[in-house]
């Protein structure tokens, strides 16, 4: 019973809407069903989907109401129409199943003239094959997100002329080329701007101080160089600021300390030189991840880990960073489950410290000059990466490198650690080593003696 009426208020409130939903306009209708046979034609559109495209479309196609145009003096009409706000094109997945683009897709220039109230347009792997110039689009848009469409072949700034309404322009591995346009800081309501891997060159313009609601920018693998302007400080609403993958260089700006809500920055693999790790991050209590890898910053790395207890990744590799890894690390650093410190020129030992980062994942300290002896709980030994550290040896583990790199030979079936007092979670470094030299030497010749009355 309960769910007969519940059947019928469904069927009749769907009856209802269905009668009292205004039309999709016919040219509207009629421009779409072109546009979907230009990037799929083996699929039979207006078969598929005979009624009106607002009321039962494809996946990806959204529709608003509006009022009539005041010139419709029909007085039936008069209320509201139907227009399509939002296209989405390219099936993404089950849960986006938008509608798919053959390889032979071609771009209809009507998708740029018949959609006047289009908010948002989303091409995901659609052009990949045919070239496809890009004429300009309605100025409505607010949302664009072509990704993956490397025939699509435009200058940046003629693209976006025009285009000042845009919220989020998301532009990833197309083939966009060109400057960003001088007048960007025109675009002020610029929430995202991501235009990740695309061939796009010269420098930042100053005016990227006025896009102040920006909350995402992301220029990383382009062809991008110069200073990056200190006017970057200003976009303090920024949460996020990847320029990783581009010929940035000179000092990374002061100024970034004002990006007091930042929770993602990646300036890694630029040409930023050699001016230190910027003491500013220690001041940006809000980050999450932090990338300056491939950059030779030189210099040891700071004390500044106090406020940054909510950190979880650091990329710290290939910078030229020499002298120790700071106590103060593995002491602050609660959340921390990434650490790359790779390839640098650090030395000392490994900080016992270590032992506290109850989430790491991965602890890369490879190709360093460290040494020492490390024991730290076996949770956080496992992920550990040491290679290429001559003089380092890991916890309980009797094969060991001395410090020219030659093997110290087997220890067993005695563990140094078996011997040595307060063995558990201690961090011998080198110096406690040299310390304990005879009794090594003997348990060398012990191991030695013992592994020939076995072998024999
Ligand atoms: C696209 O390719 C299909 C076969 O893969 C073909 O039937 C169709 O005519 C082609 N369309 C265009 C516009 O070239
Ligand atoms: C584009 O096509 C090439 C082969 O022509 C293929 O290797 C590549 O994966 C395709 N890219 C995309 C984004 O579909
Ligand atoms: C861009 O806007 C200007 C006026 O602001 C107009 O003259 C021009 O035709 C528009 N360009 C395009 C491609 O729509
Ligand atoms: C990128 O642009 C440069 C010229 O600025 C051109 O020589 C190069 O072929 C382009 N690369 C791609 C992948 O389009
Ligand atoms: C940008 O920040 C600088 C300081 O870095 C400040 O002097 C300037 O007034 C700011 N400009 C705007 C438009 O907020
Ligand atoms: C560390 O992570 C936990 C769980 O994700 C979170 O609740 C906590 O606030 C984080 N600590 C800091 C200092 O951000
Ligand atoms: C490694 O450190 C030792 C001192 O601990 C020093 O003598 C040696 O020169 C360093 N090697 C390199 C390659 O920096
Ligand atoms: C001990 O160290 C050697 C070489 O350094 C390594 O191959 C081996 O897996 C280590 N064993 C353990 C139990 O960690």
């Amino acid at each position: 019973m309960v769910l007969f009426s519940t059947f019928f208020f469904f069927f009749f409130i769907s009856l209802s809407l269905s009668q009292g939903q205004p039309p999709i306009d016919p040219l509207e209708q009629k421009a779409l069903y072109d546009v979907l046979n230009s990037l799929n034609p083996a699929i039979p559109w207006t078969t598929d989907y005979p009624d009106d495209l607002c009321l039962s479309a494809p996946h990806g196609v959204v529709c608003d109401y509006y009022p009539s145009d005041s010139d419709d003096h029909n007085v039936q009409n008069q209320q509201q129409k139907a227009h399509i706000v939002e296209l989405n094109f390219g099936y993404v997945s089950d849960e986006t199943p938008n509608p798919p683009c053959s390889p032979n897709a071609t771009l209809n220039p009507l998708l740029f003239t018949s959609f006047p109230y289009l908010q948002k347009l989303f091409f995901y792997k659609c052009f990949n094959n045919t070239q496809n110039p890009l004429p300009s689009l309605p100025p409505s848009l607010q949302e664009l997100v072509f990704i993956q469409n490397p025939s699509f072949v435009s200058p940046l700034h003629l693209f976006l002329r025009n285009l000042t309404s845009l919220r989020r322009l998301v532009l990833i591995g197309n083939a966009f080329q060109g400057e960003l346009p001088l007048n960007i800081g025109d675009y002020t309501n610029l929430e995202e701007l991501t235009l990740s891997t695309n061939n796009l060159s010269g420098m930042i313009p100053p005016s990227f101080g006025m896009l102040k609601k920006l909350k995402i920018l992301d220029l990383s693998q382009n062809d991008f160089k110069g200073c990056v302007p200190q006017e970057i400080g200003n976009l303090t609403s920024l949460l996020k600021l990847d320029l990783s993958y581009n010929g940035f260089g000179c000092k990374i700006p002061e100024s970034f300390t004002h990006l007091q809500n930042m929770m993602f920055l990646d300036l890694s693999f630029n040409l930023f030189g050699n001016f230190g790790v910027p003491l500013f991050l220690g001041e940006i209590s809000t980050l999450k991840e932090v990338y300056l890898s491939g950059n030779l910053l030189s210099g040891q790395i700071p004390e500044i880990w106090e406020n940054l207890g909510g950190v979880e990744k650091i990329g710290f590799s290939k910078m030229g960073l020499v002298g120790k890894i700071p106590v103060s690390m593995g002491t602050y650093l609660k959340n921390l489950s990434y650490l790359g410190l790779d390839n640098n020129k650090l030395d000392g030992s490994v900080p016992q410290e270590f032992g506290l980062l109850e989430f790491a994942n991965e602890i890369n300290l490879e190709n360093n000059n460290l040494s020492g002896r490390i024991s730290l709980p076996s949770r956080v030994e496992q992920k550990l990466k040491l290679a290429g550290n001559i003089g380092l040896c890991l916890g309980n583990n009797a094969s060991c490198s001395s410090q020219n790199g030659e093997s110290l030979g087997q220890l067993n079936p005695y563990k140094i650690s078996d011997i040595l007092p307060d063995h558990d979670d201690v961090l011998f470094n080198g110096d406690s080593l040299l310390h304990f030299d005879p009794l090594m030497l003997v348990l060398v010749l012990v191991g030695w003696l013992l592994s020939f009355t076995w072998d024999g």
